[in-house]
């Protein structure tokens, strides 16, 4: 019953209690959860239609001087065999998804300062010189506000950056004492102050993580209003000192992307990598419940498997061309359209 009356007020585009939330967020009822996406799906269609929008991800660099507990190309992960694409390289992967259709490149990396401003400024003019109709998304991690200022003003559109958990207590758990959420949260303020489509999220059941834990993150959400919100599971990577922790629930991060889509009607959310890795039907789920975005992989396939957040990342080997012919077929399989338009935030 009480479950009942948490989901009225989701539905009625009322901001729940916290408690209401944790009931919603923790609920374990097939029933309900189908009533949960359909009222998500519905209000995405209401803004977004049937349309799924495409980004490029250009996995530039697997270089990062974090050591996030998590996370498979972390600084100490001796394992990883480095590398960072050259400006020419990333131009090439532009050009492949260019004339495959894409007008997003979404620039992803470890977080590293190989790439100076200097670098990056020269990089996405030319991009944008190149590909007019483009859009350019970076997610290179945390730099400083004049930094982030000379990407913007050079023409980069939209910027990631995951505040990975709100609650500071959990942040500490996951992250060396080296790294602090209150920086982090600077970063994020920084991006949205300077006109940044900005992107947040987290990962949904890291080791430590409490449900309170995520009503933390919906409401720092609500405070700050991204236009882009990322999440998935969280996944294992051996050679992280999460290396034997259990993977998160599918079906968690399915709730968690409705209550988001309701909380944010006009959000951008993917379909990510990380729950289609756990589950075939992750994308179908995900689309379904209320995402509007997935993120085809255009980074070298030679390079891929050296991108390993976490184990078993799928579509490692595969051609983009041939990764965006399978997402047109389950995007349309789902019930929706792919669109190849930049598809800013509303
Ligand atoms: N499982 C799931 N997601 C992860 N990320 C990093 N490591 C993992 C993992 N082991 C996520 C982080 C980061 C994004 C690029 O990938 O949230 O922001």
């Amino acid at each position: 019953m009480d479950l009942h009356k948490a989901l009225k007020s989701l539905f009625e585009n009322r901001m729940p209690s916290d408690e209401d939330l944790l009931r919603i967020i923790d609920m374990d009822d097939p029933q309900l959860e189908l009533e949960l996406a359909a009222k998500a799906d519905q209000i995405r269609q209401a803004n977004y239609g049937k349309k799924v929008y495409l980004r490029g991800l250009i996995e530039v660099s697997n270089v990062c001087q974090n050591d996030c507990y998590y996370c498979g190309i972390r600084a100490s992960n001796s394992n990883v065999s480095r590398y960072s694409l050259k400006p020419e390289q990333i131009m090439e992967c532009c050009e492949v998804g260019y004339n495959l259709g894409l007008r997003t490149f979404v620039l992803q990396g470890g977080e590293n300062f190989l790439y100076s401003d200097e670098i990056l400024v020269k990089l996405i003019m030319e991009i944008k010189a190149k590909y007019q109709d483009a859009a350019i998304t970076l997610s290179l991690g945390q730099r400083s506000r004049e930094s982030y200022a000379k990407l913007k003003r050079a023409g980069a559109d939209r910027y990631l950056l995951r505040e990975e958990c709100a609650s500071k207590e959990l942040y500490s758990k996951l992250h060396p004492s080296s790294m602090s959420f209150d920086d982090r949260l600077i970063c994020i303020r920084d991006l949205k102050e300077l006109g940044f489509q900005t992107g947040m999220g987290f990962m949904v059941c890291p080791p430590y993580q409490t449900t309170k834990d995520l009503v933390e993150d919906i409401k720092l959400m609500l405070e700050i209003k991204p236009e882009m919100i990322g999440i998935g599971p969280f996944v294992p990577h051996h050679e992280t000192p999460f290396g034997k922790e259990k993977a998160g629930s599918v079906d968690k991060t399915v709730r968690l992307i409705s209550i988001l889509r309701l909380l944010f009607p006009k959000a951008l959310i993917p379909a990510t990598t990380s729950l289609v890795t756990l589950s075939k039907a992750g994308r179908y789920k995900g689309l379904k419940a209320g995402a509007n975005v997935i993120m085809p992989n255009l980074s070298p396939v030679q390079l891929r498997s050296k991108y390993e957040l976490y184990d078993g990342k799928v579509s490692t080997g595969i051609e983009a061309a041939e990764i965006i012919d399978n997402i047109i077929r389950e995007v349309e399989e789902a019930g929706y359209v792919v669109s190849l338009e930049r598809g800013d935030a509303l």
